[in-house]
């Protein structure tokens, strides 16, 4: 079983190299399910209907998400109805969307996907790891695989929670920085690893925003708006490879291809 996770996708640049390079990777890697970021997909905050259909269009099976999940305010209206959309299962209290779901992939394989935030230098939202004690306990009685998206900032907060999952779930893939780290490994436990999948969209840029948009906020410290950059772009993701029998994780791949500018 092989499933392939992509890091967070910036506008349309990053949905076009979903486009033009999951399917390529999919047939050429033999890739059983596919999972993605969207939490940029549209103009890099949020995500919009179109977009979500543009993704899957692409051969995704799920999106998750993060904390630009309500920026595009179309989503209120389709994800309670979308469920191949998830978003972090910790945010407070009654939450429009779910935060995790069971899919199922070809051959009848049961695929959880747990998405939660962090909290460090982010949101103070409810606890990521009792949520996960919950969710994990619920999954594990009906998934063969359960994978967790846990999009955070600090790195020792991501690491921890490896920690804190392994062995009791399949893979903590970390996203949200959109720097792909060289991390990846597989646990003492089985669970594969790796605090950051990267981004996918503009390469030129500063987190797939304009740079020079980016630089004038640092350099003037007022208010400065914010557009995806152009030109050519990256698809960081990983592939995961899981044993057809016990399912543990067998390997943890990190890829990063290009598109032509
Ligand atoms: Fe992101
Ligand atoms: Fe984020």
């Amino acid at each position: 079983m092989r499933v392939l996770f992509v890091g967070d996708i910036v506008g349309r640049p990053g949905r076009r190299a979903v486009a033009s390079l999951v399917p390529r990777i999919v047939r050429e890697r033999q890739v059983d399910f596919v999972i993605a970021n969207g939490e940029n997909a549209a103009g890099g905050k949020g995500i919009t209907a179109t977009a979500v259909d543009e993704i899957i269009g692409a051969g995704v099976d799920v999106i998750t998400m993060g904390n630009h999940v309500w920026d595009n305010r179309e989503v209120f209206s389709f994800i309670d109805d979308e469920p191949r959309l998830i978003r972090p299962a910790n945010y407070p209290g009654d939450c429009p969307g779910q935060g995790s779901h069971v899919y199922t992939a070809g051959g009848g394989v049961r695929v959880g996907i747990i998405n939660l935030s962090g909290r460090v230098f982010m949101a103070p939202l409810d606890d990521p790891f009792r949520m996960a004690d919950l969710l994990v306990e619920d999954l594990s009685h009906r998934c063969d695989i359960i994978i967790v998206d846990f999009h955070a900032e600090a790195t020792s907060e991501k690491q921890a929670m490896g920690w804190y999952l392994d062995g009791r779930v399949h893979a903590v893939l970390g996203t949200h920085t959109h720097v792909q780290t060289s991390d990846e490994r597989i646990l003492p436990q089985g669970t594969a690893y790796i605090t950051d999948v990267g981004m996918t969209g503009p390469a030129d840029s500063v987190l797939g925003m304009e740079r020079g948009q980016a630089l004038a906020r640092f350099l003037t410290q007022r208010p400065q708006r914010l557009e995806v950059a152009k030109g050519r772009s990256q698809l960081d993701a990983v592939l995961l490879s899981f044993d057809d029998r016990t399912w543990k994780a067998e390997s943890i791949e990190r890829l990063r291809f290009w598109t032509e500018a």
